[in-house]
């Protein structure tokens, strides 16, 4: 691990920040970065902050060919009134970068020294995050193999960076439902796969459902088990939760379902209202049972990119499956407002989750 000061070079000209209402998601990157480097023989080197600015690689570099790069996404918020920010669970994730980068065989990072240096690089571009309801700092960490070389074995040299981009609400739609195909050829992950893991290719291989998707207009897909094609998985790149008869139910972690901080924090915040919640195993044919029968009483998504989403209707078999009269549950409604208000610093946050 490095013991070296960070080294912090300021851009001279900052760049035009973006109105609010233009800010979609990921589309605008703020002044900065930060960005370290990693060989065999010194670990992970010089941790700068510098101007926001392209890469030079080795077309070799082995990120093209094999993909061994991990991610990560979390969130600052600044709220207008005490312009503190506040950072959602950040240990959390880069305690979840390094067992995806375990998965990838990729050096880990120091997780409290990296959260150090992402607040320095946070204080410098702060006029960047944005305060609306709805908006915050999107940070994305992330590590690439740049060794210039085609075999296929572990490269001996990486990256790590943190960009920040400033975001509004990650669906179109926002907070309102969501129609959602059930994918029952293509697999998110399978087991002894990736699928626990922040890595590349779990999202581009997922493209090709989300194309189909698109072409019976719905939002995303619902992933099945990639053994079976019978267990609900994820719905598009979230977790997934079901409230069937006054019971909340997401599938259990299996090592091929990421384990969303959104989806802990969700599940935490259940908890503490009682509300009785269960990790299992959940069939689809559970779920058209519980619809045909009136026991489906709400579906929603999670992750920290949309935080929550929730889900009108699911097309499964040509068969259309509608949630709650396609509008947004109260626990969907109940559980958003918690989660943003602790997030953003409107309300207390009993559970010491932000920083
Ligand atoms: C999230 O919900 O945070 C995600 O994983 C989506 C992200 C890859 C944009």
């Amino acid at each position: 691990m490095t013991t070296q000061s960070l080294e912090i070079m300021k851009c001279t000209h900052e760049k035009q920040k973006p109105n609010v209402d233009e800010l979609a998601f990921g589309k605008y990157f703020t002044d900065h970065m930060f960005i370290m480097d990693y060989a065999e023989d010194k670990g992970w080197y010089s941790p700068r902050i510098i101007p926001y600015q392209p890469l030079t690689l080795d077309p070799a570099a082995m990120v093209f060919h094999y993909g061994q790069t991990v991610f990560e996404g979390l969130k600052a918020y600044r709220s207008k009134t005490d312009d503190n920010v506040r950072l959602f669970r950040p240990k959390d994730n880069f305690t979840r970068l390094n067992l995806s980068s375990d998965r990838l065989s990729i050096p880990p990072i120091d997780e409290q020294q990296v959260l150090d240096y992402l607040k320095e690089l946070i204080r410098l571009d702060k006029q960047w995050i944005p305060t609306e309801p709805g908006t915050s700092l999107y940070i994305r960490p992330f590590i690439i193999s740049t060794e210039p070389n085609l075999s296929v074995a572990p490269s001996q040299s990486y990256k790590f960076m943190m960009i920040l981009s400033p975001v509004g609400a990650y669906y179109a739609e926002g907070m309102a439902p969501v129609g959602i195909l059930v994918e029952e050829r293509y697999t998110r992950a399978a087991p002894g796969g990736t699928g626990m893991a922040k890595t590349a290719g779990n999202y581009c291989a997922a493209y090709k459902a989300q194309e189909k998707a698109v072409a019976k207009q719905k939002a995303q897909v619902l992933w099945l088990d990639g053994k079976e094609k019978k267990y609900i998985e994820e719905v598009g790149s979230m977790n997934v939760f079901f409230k069937i008869n006054g019971i909340v139910h997401t599938p259990e972690l299996s090592g091929s379902i990421l384990d969303g901080v959104t989806r802990r924090s969700v599940i935490e915040l259940l908890k503490s209202w009682d509300v009785p919640v269960e990790e299992r195993r959940i069939s689809i044919n559970e779920i058209i049972d519980a619809s045909e029968t009136g026991a489906l009483e709400e579906v929603f998504g999670t992750g920290t990119a949309a935080v929550l989403s929730p889900v009108g209707e699911l097309l499964w078999q040509e068969q259309s499956i509608v949630v709650n009269h396609n509008e947004t549950g109260a626990l969907a409604a109940r559980l958003y407002d918690a989660l943003t208000g602790i997030q953003t610093g409107a309300v207390d946050d009993p559970f010491g989750w932000t920083t």
